[in-house]
């Protein structure tokens, strides 16, 4: 039997990881694969960190961030700061087809997308909006902090031609500024895969993750012979250590990696869900919870079933 697998970001992932995994097992394509289980998360208003249903900027706007690879052939694909367009993984799918003009933000965003008949949606939805005056509120009296949530989600997918494809669509941090870009979309950050070795992708404070272009780095230590698992811990542990012992602190940073082989694996220096199926496990979802040394350093990452 051909080897195919697909691996998802966060457990709100596992419908559409079920749509993924259902084209592969049928001899499907990746980049179908990953975009369609994508599809599936950006149309679920209840989720708040992607698509239909993502939490607004500080103007009460819902800018997403999306991103398409395709390994074989390194074409990609990204939009930023989109607003009212129902799919973004869509439009970046379709914006690595082409030479030039790959990687559109804003309203050059709408424009393509307007052009190319995508589905024009507003994305704030009621509880969207309740959401972000209850924060608007609570920032004003109690002098919090504005930033939360940025819950990518990222998959990464290997089918039975042996291809392979990563797509990545998040609204991005919760009460973000106008324009603000983070990770998702950017290529070797947020996203990264290359037939020839397998794909990485990330998820957690964008402004952290772009400093050491994680998922580059991930597969970069899966072509020196480095197993998925070894490759994206040590990837976060290593960049974890050096931003603690540089700027002080580090951002939660979770990555998701799987090779050519289907073989997957994940690092975090936060408590994350992710959700994989291969031709060898059903679908599953998994909490990873770090353990850490005093020194703040990871001792070892517990992996359970949820
Ligand atoms: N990782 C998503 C973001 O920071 O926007």
């Amino acid at each position: 039997m051909n080897k195919w697998g697909i691996i998802a970001t966060w457990k709100m992932a596992v419908d559409g990881v079920a749509i993924g995994a259902d084209i592969l097992k049928n001899k499907g394509k990746c980049q179908d694969a990953v975009e369609k289980a994508i599809m599936e998360v950006e149309n679920d208003p209840l989720y708040t960190s992607v698509g239909y249903g993502g939490l607004p900027n500080e103007n009460c706007e819902v800018e997403l961030d999306a991103a398409f690879m395709d390994g074989k052939t390194l074409s990609m694909g990204a939009v930023a700061g989109i607003k009212d367009y129902k799919n973004p993984v869509s439009i970046a799918r379709k914006l690595s087809e082409d030479r030039f003009n790959i990687f559109l933000v804003g309203d050059g965003a709408e424009a393509y997308a307007h052009k190319n008949g995508f589905i024009r949606q507003n994305m704030l939805t009621e509880r969207a909006k309740k959401t972000w005056e209850t924060r608007m509120d609570e920032i004003t009296q109690k002098n919090l902090s504005p930033y939360d949530g940025h819950d990518t989600v990222c998959m990464i997918s290997l089918d039975s031609e042996k291809d392979m494809a990563v797509a990545t669509s998040t609204s991005g941090l919760f009460m973000k500024k106008r324009g603000r870009v983070g990770d998702s979309p950017i290529p070797g950050s947020g996203f990264y895969v290359d037939n020839e070795v397998g794909g990485a992708a990330a998820t957690g404070l964008g402004e952290d993750i772009m400093k050491g272009c994680l998922s580059y780095e991930t597969v970069q230590r899966m072509r020196n012979g480095v197993s998925p698992m070894k490759a994206a811990q040590s990837a976060v542990e290593d960049f974890s250590e050096q931003l603690r012992k540089r700027r002080g602190v580090a951002g939660a940073i979770s990555i998701v990696a799987m090779n050519n082989k289907g073989e997957w694996g994940i690092g975090t220096n936060v408590e994350f869900s992710f959700v994989v199926s291969t031709d060898e496990k059903e679908l599953k979802s998994y909490l990873a919870t770090p353990i850490f040394n005093e020194d703040k350093t990871i001792k070892e990452i517990k992996i359970e079933e949820m």
